[in-house]
């Protein structure tokens, strides 16, 4: 469910016409609904009505400032994994208690900083971690909350490169290695046990997967009690599949029913880690055609956005629907979308029936506000797009689209290679 719709044959978002916002941002540029963004959050954190909880935004998803602060203003907390992440969301306006620090590669400058303003829990990957947790919150004189993230050994079913809850990803520390990392936790001065956390994957479409992962936890948090280690929190992960094009992931009541059933017996406080379920379908890229082109073998509609804008198509072949801004009756068309990056890789969509755009016209680029600008970069030196965000029959830039200066920001020429 979003608020993308055509009305009279044209692309609105909520209540602002897709061609409004493109007159005022220009394209590729990315476009948020603030209802879709509310209504997600409201509806997964409302899942969970009667539970102790704390929905952690995963900041990664999307982290653009509005969109941070939003979330923050309707509650939630939030997941990072990186020191960026935390000063983005510090920014934003979150308190640090509300934050929950995930990672197999948690620098020291990045453990000092998140030490010093105090968050809710690292979720620690490793032994190693654990050790120099402890001994840079001694040096700091503080105590770090952690949980161990563990690695359940269950299957997800989603794209290899997203699964990360199998013995052979680099994520968490198996189930026996948890049990001898609590029991070394309890010996460290500078640590405190909070929590037991997991994340087995993203884009997950069945139930099962997340209950499987949870009954290892909570089997582990069972056999923790009778050594006499208590816990306050269990962190679930994220990981909730979205409709792309013919899934039919768990609705958020039916991922809330499967995680609450699978914790009975419990009482600690959940935390959940959303991402993708939250802002996925809040968000498109809008393109504008600058060229067709007919091969022998396959026919190209041009497009300005390309690969470094969204990443998904070319990185795990996922497939994102193409929508037509203005609604045409022409007869589709067989072709692959394709940016100007010179690579055979970048494609935003491959060999799709779709709506016969030609030279000029915009197109949408469907499901993409999870990943998308989050994972953009400058190759080829492209000014990564601006980011644009409606509310009713209003919109905002939410982020400026950057310039060529903006580009050779921090570059510079060494004498030994001559001024120019
Ligand atoms: N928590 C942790 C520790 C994570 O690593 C992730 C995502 C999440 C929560 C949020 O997962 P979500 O609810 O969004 O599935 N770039 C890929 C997705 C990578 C996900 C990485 N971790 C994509 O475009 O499909």
């Amino acid at each position: 469910m979003h608020h993308f719709n055509y009305r009279n044959g044209e692309l609105f978002c909520e209540d602002v016409p897709v061609k409004a916002v493109v007159e005022a941002s220009g394209t590729p540029c990315y476009l948020y609904s603030h209802a879709t963004l509310t209504r997600h959050f409201q509806e997964f954190s409302n899942a969970f009505q009667g539970m102790d909880r704390l929905v952690c935004y995963s900041a990664k998803a999307n982290t653009n400032l509005a969109i941070l602060r939003l979330f923050e203003k309707m509650g939630g907390g939030l997941d990072i994994v990186s020191g960026g992440e935390l000063y983005r969301g510090l920014a934003a306006g979150f308190s640090a208690e509300c934050i929950v620090y995930s990672g197999v590669g948690k620098m020291v400058d990045e453990i000092d900083f998140a030490l010093e303003e105090g968050i809710l829990m690292f979720n620690v990957e490793s032994i190693e971690e654990l050790k120099l947790l402890n001994e840079r919150a001694k040096t700091l004189g503080k105590t770090a909350p952690v949980a161990l993230r563990v690695n359940p050994d269950v299957d997800p079913k989603t794209h290899p490169y997203i699964s990360t809850g199998l013995n052979k990803n680099k994520f968490g520390i198996d189930t026996e290695g948890a049990m001898e990392g609590y029991r070394l936790a309890q010996t460290l001065s500078n640590i405190r046990v909070r929590g037991i956390d997991c994340h087995i994957g993203s884009q997950i479409t069945e139930s099962t997967p997340f209950k499987d992962a949870l009954k290892s936890l909570v089997g582990l948090v069972r056999k923790l009690k009778d050594m006499g280690i208590l816990l306050e929190h269990i962190d679930v992960g994220g990981g909730l599949g979205i409709i792309y094009d013919d899934e039919s992931p768990p609705l958020p009541v039916e991922y809330a029913r499967a995680i609450v059933g699978a914790l009975k017996g419990t009482s600690l406080k959940l935390i959940l880690e959303p991402g993708r379920v939250i802002v996925g379908n809040a968000g498109t890229l809008i393109t504008r055609v600058l060229y067709r082109k007919k091969g022998k073998a396959k026919e190209f509609v041009i497009v300005d956005a390309a690969m470094n804008d969204l990443i998904r198509p070319s990185l795990y072949h996922a497939y994102h629907a193409v929508w037509p801004v203005v609604r045409t009756r022409r007869k589709k068309i067989r072709a692959d979308v394709v940016g100007p990056i010179c690579e055979s890789g970048d494609f935003l969509a491959e060999d799709r029936e779709m709506t016969d755009a030609k030279k000029g016209e915009l197109l949408a680029v469907m499901s993409a506000g999870a990943y998308g600008f989050s994972m953009a970069s400058n190759y080829c030196s492209r000014p990564r797009v601006a980011e644009v965000m409606v509310k009713g029959d209003r919109f905002h830039i939410v982020r400026a689209r950057e310039t060529y200066e903006d580009l050779i920001r921090g570059e510079s020429i060494p004498a030994f290679i001559g001024a120019q």
